[in-house]
């Protein structure tokens, strides 16, 4: 079993020296002192591994070894904690990540990718190596919420876990609204800042907030990630209308995900998608590249974290707290109990309870639209709770609706009715309220 700070003194291995890299360089030697009283002892870093051992990352480098590489890192005798901050569920990360637990090291990872796709395969080498695996840097950035949910919750029945998950799509739909700037823009911004993946896809897509979805959802409830039963929606079709309207209808728009039992059935649902929060919801004041993760369970009832969710200095936060925990010999079971999530292979959206959903139509602006679009939903028997038409560029109007809580299976019944109109000029935007 990997210990902690047995002789004394840890000695880590970073492998990846980029935005988190840099970070969990810069705070180990900034809050050394303060670092060194609470663990009661030294934590040195003995050698990094990187693409590039030339590039100047102002940091100090010189008295560490380099290795090309990162498993070869990860097999070192002077490195007891791999760091891995490289990413990606193969390839150079993973690969450094399997060799230290198969050496029965300890591990320290902000890859939520690989935790939330391969994680049965990591805990199985934990078990059989002895090593030691923290991935509190994978989920919301520098928000304790695995720690919170882990350890903090650990006597509490958790009835949902939701939240904002990705900092790159926070900030986009915050600086869209607040400077009516282009989506393209504000990502490019992003990116600079260190908050977007190598891949701003996996941000804007949603597949980064599922993969820590998958992870939360797996402490929360019990059993290993299971990322493949997540519903995915990301925010590439979302428009400043949208945004600006949600306003006018006392909402924000968000891209949560929200992990909660399936209604009327076994497991939980889980899924990520940019919805509407009513204003007067905590959750739709978290701005900028802020992240919140809420949580109700009993009996503590609901508790909401909020912190910077992605960029250098909140990540490394987390990853060098797992450091700490680590020499301190805290070493929870991986993800909190042994019950299966049994969330796979439901269909998509089942088990999801009524909800209020909000609609954007672009029609072409004639007499008798409204008629049209409110004889479809007279038909499925959906009510209108508040409707608005504004216009779109003089021959085109756009129609909000408000619609009352309904089945999910009524509402595609009235997207794809709505749709098949001859006034329809696009597909109708939906999303759902969450109440
Ligand atoms: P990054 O800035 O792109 O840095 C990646 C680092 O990995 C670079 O230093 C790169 O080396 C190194 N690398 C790539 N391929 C390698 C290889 N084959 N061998 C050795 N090193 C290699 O990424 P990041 O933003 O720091 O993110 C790292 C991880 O943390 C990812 O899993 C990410 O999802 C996660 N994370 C990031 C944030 C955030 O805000 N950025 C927050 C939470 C979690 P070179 O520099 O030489 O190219
Ligand atoms: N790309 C991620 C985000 C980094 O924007 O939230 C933090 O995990």
């Amino acid at each position: 079993m990997a210990k902690g700070l047995g002789s004394g003194e840890l000695r880590i291995g970073i492998a990846g020296l980029g935005t988190v890299g840099v970070g969990v360089l810069r705070l180990l030697t900034e809050n050394q002192v303060e670092i060194s009283a609470r663990t009661g002892g030294a934590l040195r870093v003995t050698a990094v591994s990187a693409r590039d051992a030339t590039r100047d990352r102002g940091v100090d480098l010189s008295v560490l070894a380099f290795e090309a590489d990162a498993a070869a890192l990860a097999a070192r005798d002077d490195v007891d904690v791999l760091v891995e901050v490289i990413g990606g569920t193969s390839g150079a990360g993973a690969d450094a990540v399997m060799a230290a637990l198969r050496a029965g090291k300890a591990v320290v990872t902000a890859n939520k990718a690989l935790v939330a796709e391969r994680g049965a395969e990591l805990a199985a080498l934990v078990a059989e190596h002895g090593g030691a695996l923290y991935f509190e840097a994978a989920v919301a950035g520098g928000i304790p919420a695995i720690k919170g949910l882990r350890e903090g919750l650990a006597a509490n029945r958790v009835k949902s876990v939701a939240g904002i998950l990705n900092g790159t799509c926070n900030f986009i739909l915050t600086k869209m609204r607040a400077e009516r700037r282009a989506f393209d823009d504000v990502l490019a911004e992003a990116q600079a800042l260190g908050y977007a993946e190598a891949d701003p896809s996996f941000d804007i897509d949603g597949v980064d907030a599922a993969h820590k979805l998958a992870i939360l959802s797996a402490v929360a409830f019990g059993g290993v990630p299971d990322f493949g039963a997540i519903d995915l929606r990301g925010i590439r079709d979302v428009t400043l209308e949208d945004i600006e309207m949600a306003a006018e209808f006392d909402f924000s728009l968000k891209l949560l995900g929200v992990a909660k039992p399936r209604v009327g059935g076994p497991g939980v649902r889980q899924y990520v998608a940019p919805v509407m929060v009513p204003l007067d919801n905590p959750i739709a004041s978290v701005e900028d590249s802020f992240n919140a993760v809420v949580v109700q369970a009993d009996p503590v009832d609901e508790i909401m974290m909020r912190g910077r969710g992605a960029g250098e200095g909140p990540t490394a936060s987390a990853v060098v707290a797992d450091i700490i925990d680590f020499a301190r010999g805290i070493n929870p079971p991986l993800f909190g109990h042994s019950t299966p999530v049994a969330a796979s292979g439901a269909a998509s959206g089942e088990g999801a309870a009524e909800e209020r959903r909000f609609w954007r139509l672009l029609v072409d602006d004639r007499p008798g639209v409204i008629a049209e679009v409110s004889q479809v939903l007279s038909e499925q028997g959906l009510s209108v709770e508040k409707i608005l038409q504004t216009d779109a560029d003089g021959s085109r109007a756009h129609i909000f609706i408000l619609t009352h809580a309904a089945p999910r299976s009524i509402a595609d019944k009235v997207a794809s009715a709505l749709d098949g109109l001859s006034c329809m000029v696009e597909q109708p935007a939906v999303y759902s309220i969450e109440d």
